[in-house]
C-alpha cells in the first residue's frame, strides 16, 4: 500500500494520521475544507490537498483516485447530513480493493451488544440533546452514517475512540468488540494513539468488517486485563 487519502485531514485526528501516515512512507492525498487549508501549512510540499467538503462527492472522487486506503474522520456538524454524506461519497468513490477506515465515538454501535454505564448514556443524551439545541451537531446522523458503512460490502473498518486526552504516543491502543469489556473500563486513549490505530488498520486484515472499540495500551484497564488476556490464549 502506497498512496492513501485523508478525508478531513486538517482537524486534530487528522493531523495526527498525517504525521503517521508520512512517517510509515505513504504518499497522502488529504481533503478539507476550503477555510482550513492554512492548518496544514506545516506539511507543505510532503502532501497534496484537495480543497473541499468532505462531504462533496466530486472532490471525493478526485482525492481518492488511486488510493489504496482511505482515513476518513466521520464529523457531525451541523445539520446537512455531513457525516452521512461524507460515509457515501467515501463508499461510491474509493477504489474498488481500497481498506476503508473511518473514525468515530464509542456511542456508534454496530451488533446492539455494547453495554453502555448510567453515566455514558446520560452523556451521550446531553451531547445529542444540545447539540440539537444549538443546530451544531447532529449526533444521529453519524448513526446514519456508520449505518451506510455496515451496510455495505466494501473493506471497511470502523473505529470508535474512547475520551481523548492529548499527550505523546503510548503506543497501538487495545481494543474490543464491545464496549463493556473490562479492557476498556479506563475510556482514555491518546488522541495521537487513535490516529495511531487508524493507520495501521489499512494493513490489518483482522479489523475488516469489525468496529474495534478502543483504549489507550497503557490505562489501567488495558494494563490490569492483557496479562490475563495473554494467559487465557497460551
Ligand atoms: N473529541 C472527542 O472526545 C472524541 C471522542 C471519541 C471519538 N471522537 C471521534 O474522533 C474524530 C475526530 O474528532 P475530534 O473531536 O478529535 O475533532 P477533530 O479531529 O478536530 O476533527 C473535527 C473535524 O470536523 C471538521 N469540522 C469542524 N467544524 C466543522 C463544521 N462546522 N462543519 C464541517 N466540519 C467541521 C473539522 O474540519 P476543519 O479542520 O475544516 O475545521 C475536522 O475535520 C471524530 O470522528 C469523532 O467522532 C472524538
Amino acid at each position: 500500500m502506497k498512496r492513501i487519502c485523508i478525508i478531513g485531514i486538517s482537524g486534530k485526528l487528522g493531523q495526527y494520521m498525517t504525521e503517521h501516515a508520512l512517517a510509515q512512507g505513504y504518499e497522502v492525498v488529504g481533503v478539507c475544507r476550503p477555510e482550513s487549508v492554512g492548518k496544514l501549512e506545516r506539511f507543505k510540499g510532503r502532501i497534496t490537498v484537495l480543497p473541499g467538503r468532505t462531504d462533496d462527492a466530486d472532490v471525493v472522487a478526485r482525492a481518492v483516485k488511486g488510493c489504496d486506503g482511505v482515513l476518513t474522520v466521520l464529523a457531525p456538524w451541523g445539520f446537512t447530513n455531513y457525516a452521512s454524506g461524507t460515509a457515501r461519497a467515501v463508499l461510491e468513490n474509493a477504489e474498488a480493493h481500497a481498506r476503508l477506515i473511518f473514525s468515530c465515538g464509542w456511542h456508534i454501535t454496530k451488533d446492539g451488544k455494547d453495554r453502555y454505564s448510567l453515566r455514558q448514556r446520560f452523556i451521550y443524551a446531553l451531547f445529542t440533546f444540545l447539540g440539537r439545541a444549538t443546530r451544531m451537531a447532529d449526533i444521529s446522523d453519524q448513526v446514519r452514517a456508520t449505518d451506510l458503512i455496515f451496510a455495505s460490502n466494501r473493506n471497511w473498518t470502523v473505529v470508535r475512540g474512547s475520551n481523548l486526552e492529548e499527550g505523546a504516543s503510548e503506543g497501538l491502543p487495545v481494543w474490543a468488540r464491545h464496549v463493556g469489556d473490562p479492557i476498556l473500563a479506563s475510556n482514555l486513549t491518546r488522541r495521537s494513539d487513535f490516529a495511531l490505530f487508524m493507520v495501521a488498520a489499512l494493513t490489518d486484515p483482522a479489523l475488516i468488517r469489525e468496529a474495534p472499540a478502543i483504549t489507550g495500551v497503557n490505562s489501567p484497564s488495558a494494563r490490569l486485563a492483557s496479562p490475563v488476556r495473554m494467559a487465557a490464549s497460551c
